[in-house]
């Protein structure tokens, strides 16, 4: 649609009958006209409106709007990727956009609604979507220590109120969650996801999806859910970010493809591909990824939204020569949206009337990002998620401060506390050292939304106010700058006169994210030095790692006397952090993905197969068994671990039958107690391993998990029900099914859980 655009200083004048206009053309005139004030009641629920609505506009729609609806493009001052610098205006005003991304704000989004309302023949409004990924305002710990707390209501809650504060500031779709299982800790965006393990992936993903989209979709405080990237992306070769990525189907269906499955299955609707190339095919031209297992298989019926310019990136992939081919190539596997590519607006046209491509996947893509924008009420109220004093008034809301730092406590793993460093005493006078000590910026982590520096508390602020600033000297020993030992002296002058240090230490917040990869996982700069010149002053030295990735810690493990790992925290990290030293709160986190004793060892992870000549864990290296001269195969600290300050035992577990029929269930039961004496939280954790079977099977596989949380000296009684469509595995045909056979069953801790038991799957 090529029509001439007024000049910006008309446009303005005729902006706000253009919501009205709208409805008119879309024969919605029954409905309220356009208002800032909530219109959920005349908002479709019913599939068979929705539906009849949507078609009802497509048959208005010229081709040229249609692709319009299949354009997104980034505001220029938030650009989360490479840009270039076009009308943006003009391009909004024509109708030939559906969807921004990085517009932030209710102002800013309304201005935006408005020039595309105004203009725009059909009047369609925009979709806004943005990277809500972990909080909007309010920041939560980063994602990888969110799994950490293994907190599946807490994790809920998180994003209800992401989306809480986003949808207040005109955001309608978060671009989360992510649910990319990585076990490769080079890869920056390891932080973003859930871990390592497909079963705690899953229920993460669910419970991110529920939190986002609440009590619906008509509402104003939800955001839709962007299942992302799709497909294998945390396999990327080396752990080099946007590198090749080569999994075996069986493996793609049974680790990777799951977290999606379970997001979709809670309610998400669009899906975000991902950079990589899948064996050979990049995931934005994969139609064994979109079409084959997304709509065939799961029977997916919302969109498929490209990553950043990802169609044209196919060019230098090296399966399209040209922009032409990208589009065509992208449009035919199924990508419907085209982020910040201006692909589909220059190509698509074209292909489609020279009937190089069908016109159906267009009204199908068409028709899906519609649904979404009569679901989210646009149609009714294209300005209801764009209300100022809603923004202004559900920001940083006391109660979601404080649900930041529960679940900051939570995620917080101790990993080391040698004769009860930890918690500080009261009255101890502490040298509080470290470039991460008072860095209210690295609390925040990547990817942080619209977090500010500002709003974050610091350990130093949140210590000092419950110890006493006379009892905290505070000294940053160095910047992450190679060479820079300029605050050394300070530190060590501060550790001598305090009767313990706590060092504050790690990775600055932008090693880990897009883009952020590490080939060596120690400390950067001069922190080992640091630690090791603190440590010669023969005080008690606590570790507080700030970290988007499991590090190589054997040296700082040396050198301290206690470890707590914090990840990125987020807002609340310090005062979380400060009632976690000094005992107020038990730690209680669990790893979600394996540390490794050194980088040669990557990829290590918990729920990996024997080999045919396994090395066992407990025994020196034998000669021809799969080991490595150098390093131990196993772990620093294995998947599921953490301490406490309290203790825990299991005991009485015992299964409720040694045999499982295929139409049955099995009940395992065991008593829970904390024997220390203090209150604290264990996450019970079940492991099973299937002994043999018609493809190799994993040393362990989590299939169960329970936070409890019990008072000193109270104890529980533990219960888990297995199924056999639990332990279902992928077969080499490509089937999911369990397979009858003897399995272990282990339940503890961590993933080094002792075995309580044995049991056989009954044939049918
Ligand atoms: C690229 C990232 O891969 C993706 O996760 C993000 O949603 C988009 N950029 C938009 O910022």
């Amino acid at each position: 649609m090529t029509r001439p655009l007024p000049r910006f200083g008309t446009l303005r004048a005729a902006l706000r009958c253009g919501a009205i206009a709208a409805l008119a053309l879309l024969g919605l005139s029954a409905l309220p006209a356009a208002r800032a004030t909530d219109a959920s009641a005349a908002i479709p629920t019913d599939p068979a409106v929705i539906d009849a609505q949507v078609s009802s506009l497509l048959a208005q729609m010229t081709l040229e709007e249609k692709i319009g609806q299949l354009v997104q493009v980034s505001s220029l001052s938030n650009a989360t990727g490479p840009i270039e610098r076009t009308n943006l205006e003009e391009q909004v005003a024509s109708g030939q956009c559906g969807s921004m991304l990085n517009i932030i704000g209710a102002a800013d989004t309304r201005k935006w609604q408005e020039i595309a309302l105004s203009h725009s023949r059909l009047k369609i409004p925009l979709l806004f979507g943005y990277d809500v990924i972990h909080g909007y305002r309010t920041i939560f710990p980063m994602n990888l220590g969110q799994a950490a707390s293994w907190d599946i209501p807490a994790i809920e809650q998180s994003e209800r109120i992401a989306a809480t504060e986003a949808s207040a500031a005109g955001i309608q779709w978060a671009f989360a969650p992510m649910v990319d299982i990585a076990r490769d800790p080079r890869w920056g965006r390891i932080a973003e996801g859930s871990g390592e393990d497909t079963f705690l992936g899953c229920a993460i993903a669910a419970a991110r999806v529920r939190g986002f989209q609440g009590g619906g979709l008509d509402r104003t405080d939800t955001v839709m859910a962007c299942v992302k990237h799709f497909a294998a992306y945390g396999a990327v070769q080396a752990g080099r970010d946007y590198n090749t990525t080569d999994v075996p189907e069986i493996t793609l269906r049974q680790v990777y493809l799951p977290p999606f499955k379970a997001a979709i299955d809670a309610g998400a609707q669009t899906v975000m591909v991902a950079f990589n190339d899948l064996n050979g095919v990049p995931c934005s031209a994969n139609s064994f990824l979109l079409d084959q297992v997304l709509r065939r298989e799961w029977g997916f019926k919302g969109f498929v939204v490209s990553d950043w310019k990802s169609i044209s990136q196919l060019i230098p992939h090296t399966i399209a020569a040209d922009g032409r081919q990208a589009c065509l190539l992208a449009y035919n596997a199924g990508v419907d949206m085209d982020m910040e590519g201006r692909i589909y607006q220059t190509y698509l046209a074209g292909l489609i009337r020279s009937g190089k491509v069908s016109s159906a996947h267009l009204d199908r893509a068409v028709s899906a990002i519609l649904r979404a924008k009569v679901e989210r009420g646009l149609f009714v109220d294209p300005y209801r998620f764009s209300d100022p004093a809603r923004e202004k008034a559900a920001m940083l809301r006391p109660s979601s401060l404080e649900a930041a730092r529960v679940l900051a406590e939570e995620s917080c793993v101790l990993l080391k506390n040698d004769a009860g460093a930890l918690p500080l005493a009261r009255t101890a006078h502490v040298a509080l050292v470290g470039p991460l000590a008072d860095s209210a910026r690295d609390l925040l982590g990547s990817w942080a939304g619209q977090g500010r520096a500002s709003d974050a508390v610091t350990l130093r602020t949140a210590l000092t106010k419950t110890l006493g600033a006379d009892h905290v000297a505070y000294a940053e020993g160095c910047s992450f700058k190679p060479g820079d030992r300029s605050g050394f002296d300070a530190a060590v002058a501060a550790a001598r006169k305090s009767d313990v240090v706590v060092a504050v230490l790690g990775e600055p917040w932008y090693f880990s994210g897009e883009g952020n990869c590490r080939t060596h996982l120690d400390l950067p700069g001069e922190q080992p030095a640091l630690l090791r010149a603190l440590r010669a002053t023969g005080k008690p030295v606590v570790v507080v790692l700030m970290n988007g990735r499991p590090l190589v810690l054997g040296d700082t493990l040396a050198n301290c006397d206690a470890l707590l790992e914090a990840w990125y925290p987020g807002t609340q990290g310090g005062p979380a952090l400060a009632k976690l030293l000094t005992g107020a709160v038990s730690p209680s986190g669990k790893l979600p993905v394996t540390f490794p004793r050194d980088v040669g060892q990557i990829p290590i992870f918990y729920n990996h197969m024997t080999t045919g000549r396994p090395q066992p864990d407990d025994q020196p290296r034998i000669q021809y068994k799969s080991n490595y001269l150098d390093v131990p195969n196993t772990p620093q600290f294995p998947f599921g671990y953490g301490l406490s300050y309290t203790s825990f035992a299991f005991s009485n577990a015992r299964l409720s039958s040694p045999t499982l029929p295929m139409n049955g269930a099995l009940t395992v039961t065991a008593t829970l107690a904390n024997t220390g004496s203090r209150d604290g939280a264990e996450v019970a954790q079940l492991y099973i391993r299937q002994l043999w079977g018609s493809v190799t099977r994993p040393v362990r596989e989590l299939k169960g998990f329970r936070r409890v949380m019990l008072r000193k000296g109270e104890s529980t009684a533990l219960s888990f029900t297995l199924r056999p469509s639990d332990l279902a595995f992928v077969h080499s045909d490509m089937t999911n099914a369990p397979e009858p056979g003897r399995f272990e069953v282990f339940l503890g801790g961590d993933s080094k859980a002792p075995k309580i038991g044995e049991f056989t799957l009954l044939p049918r």
